[in-house]
């Protein structure tokens, strides 16, 4: 999994965080290897920003999307930094309850869970009587 941590945290070397000084970085690990990093990047405009992990999702999906397997987080000035509650529900779109999501510090994975553990309950699509199309 160090891979999935290089890119994470090299992908925070790239941040665009310059209101909240908090640099992060996400990876996504697919089924069949490839590997999808972001940085969180912010905007004057304070709302209108988006997290690491959106910005991973935004690779994963225009690299042709598939199957998750494992999910990677790293914040600069916080250990074991966990996704927002927007980015949970945007990750559990694409990534199943047993996909692995690993918290880090500056030196690599330091904790593992699964999306079901971070994500119970969350808002699914047969609410609406749909799946991803
Ligand atoms: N942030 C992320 O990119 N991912 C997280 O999991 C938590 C928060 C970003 C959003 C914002 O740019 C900064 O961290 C401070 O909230």
């Amino acid at each position: 999994m160090k891979d999935l941590f290089d890119a994470a945290f090299a992908a925070m070397q790239k941040t665009h965080s310059p209101y909240s000084q908090f640099p992060v970085g996400a990876a996504i690990r697919t089924s069949d290897g490839r590997i999808y990093s972001g940085c969180n990047i912010e905007v004057i405009s304070y709302p209108e920003g988006w997290c690491a992990e959106t910005t991973a999702l935004g690779h994963f999906v225009m690299g042709g999307g598939g199957t998750i397997t494992d999910i990677a987080v790293v914040a600069e000035k916080k250990a074991k930094c966990t996704p927002c509650g927007g980015c949970r529900q945007r990750l559990a779109e694409f990534a199943g309850p047993d996909a692995r999501l690993h918290l880090c510090d500056n030196n690599g994975i330091v904790e593992t869970m699964t999306m079901k553990d971070i994500f119970p309950y969350g808002f699914e699509a047969d609410v609406l009587g749909k799946g991803a199309a």
